[in-house]
């Protein structure tokens, strides 16, 4: 299968940046070859998640990667740390970056982040706080990182107060997304992956949506050509999104669509693993569709398409499905309020006209949120 090769472009008031995304099948074994122009100096720092130790792992694309690094570089220096999103907190910033010191870096070293969401977040954090900032590469291994979470250059660490509390704005060199990869990946990681792709197609492309429904039962068997389809369109209509936003001063808050209420169900799951992030969005997508329906805004027929997908995919689709967490009004309210794209303590949340049409709604008022609630929970 040929690579697919795609460009992000941004639009920056200094200098413009642009860096690829490589998305392919069966590629790790040839990293050094690929990122040979991305790596100055012969020391590299690859953080990856636990779950490829060499020893212990079922993949070994790791050990590809590594074997294939190892003839472009004299000293691969390894930090490894768990998935999950408990790992994204201030201790293991910390112990990374400590980590990182002590092996004596300077400006012109590379970190690379290998593993899903929760490692690129961190690593990129990493990376973008060192010595005010060096490289990194994304190396993402699950659905929902290859399809998201490594392009565009949002990176940081949850708080006790809430979800991604912490971060910066810092952008990959590189994006290398492997198919193969996915191999290992437990089913419920993939249909938490799926919901950020459907995510797409909602924002902003209904042809997309339609051809995901299609598809639905390819792509749920791994077919490798329509995944690297998928992928790829995934990460082309982010990419364009981003393109005249970097730092979500607008148009990039539309691919939050769904977050507002996914950032603080997660939060009410303590990150603790009952509750994953794209299980937490499938959620929020639902609450957010309905809650256009609600205010008039979208038909009841395109808010019942949008949770049949998410059925199908066996991902959780309203509040009743996760009563464990203990969700209260109250609670959530409290949650939206700590949400990044608020302006003066307005709330704002990313509503849809209907699939393929997302729009930003500020000033949503809490009294309607608290109706709205009390009707879901
Ligand atoms: N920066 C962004 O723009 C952005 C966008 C979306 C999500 N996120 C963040 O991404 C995180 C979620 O990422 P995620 O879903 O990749 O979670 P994750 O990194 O925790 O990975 C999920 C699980 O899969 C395991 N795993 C990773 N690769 C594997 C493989 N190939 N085979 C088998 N197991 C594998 C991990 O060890 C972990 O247990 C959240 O913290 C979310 O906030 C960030
Ligand atoms: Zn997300």
């Amino acid at each position: 299968m040929k690579s697919k090769i795609l460009n992000v472009s941004l639009n920056r008031k200094v200098e413009n940046l642009s860096y690829p995304i490589i998305i392919g099948d069966n590629i790790l074994n040839r990293s050094g070859e690929i990122l040979k122009e991305f790596i100055y100096k012969k020391n590299v720092i690859v953080i990856y998640d636990s779950f490829f130790s060499v020893k212990t792992s079922p993949n070994n694309e790791f050990e590809e990667f590594v074997q294939s690094m190892n003839k472009l570089t004299t000293t691969l220096n390894f930090i490894d740390i768990p998935g999950g999103d408990q790992t994204k907190n201030i201790n293991q910033l910390n112990e990374i970056i400590e980590k990182v010191l002590t092996y004596g870096i300077d400006r012109q070293n590379v970190i690379i982040a290998f593993g899903g969401g929760v490692v690129g977040d961190i690593a990129g954090f990493v990376a973008s706080i060192l010595l005010r900032g060096i490289n990194y590469i994304q190396v993402p291994t699950t659905l929902l990182s290859q399809v998201d979470s490594s392009v565009g250059g949002k990176t940081g660490i949850n708080s006790k107060i809430g979800k991604n509390l912490i971060g910066s704005f810092h952008q990959p060199q590189a994006v290398l997304a492997d198919i193969n990869i996915l191999k290992t990946l437990p089913n419920r990681e993939f249909r938490a992956g799926f919901a950020e792709v459907v995510k797409y197609g909602l924002i902003k492309d209904l042809e997309f949506f339609n051809w995901l429904n299609q598809e639905y039962d390819s792509i749920f068997i791994y077919d490798k050509i329509k995944l690297q389809k998928m992928i790829t369109k995934s990460c082309e209509i982010k990419a364009k999104i981003i393109k005249n936003d970097e730092k979500e001063g607008g148009k990039r808050a539309l691919l939050n669509l769904g977050h507002t209420f996914a950032h603080a169900i997660e939060s009410f799951g303590n990150f603790d693993g009952r509750i994953i992030h794209g299980e937490a969005v499938s959620i929020g997508i639902c609450l957010a569709f309905k809650l256009s329906n609600k205010l008039c805004f979208c038909s009841k027929d395109d808010t019942k398409k949008v949770i049949n997908l998410f059925q199908k995919s066996k991902l959780p689709t309203s509040l009743h499905d996760i009563k464990k967490l203990s969700i209260s009004t109250s609670g959530m309210i409290q949650k939206f309020k700590l949400d990044k794209k608020n302006r003066q303590n307005e709330l704002t949340f990313i509503l849809n006209k209907r699939i393929g049409e997302s729009f930003i709604k500020h000033n949503v008022s809490a009294n309607v949120l608290t109706q709205f609630l009390n009707e879901e929970i």
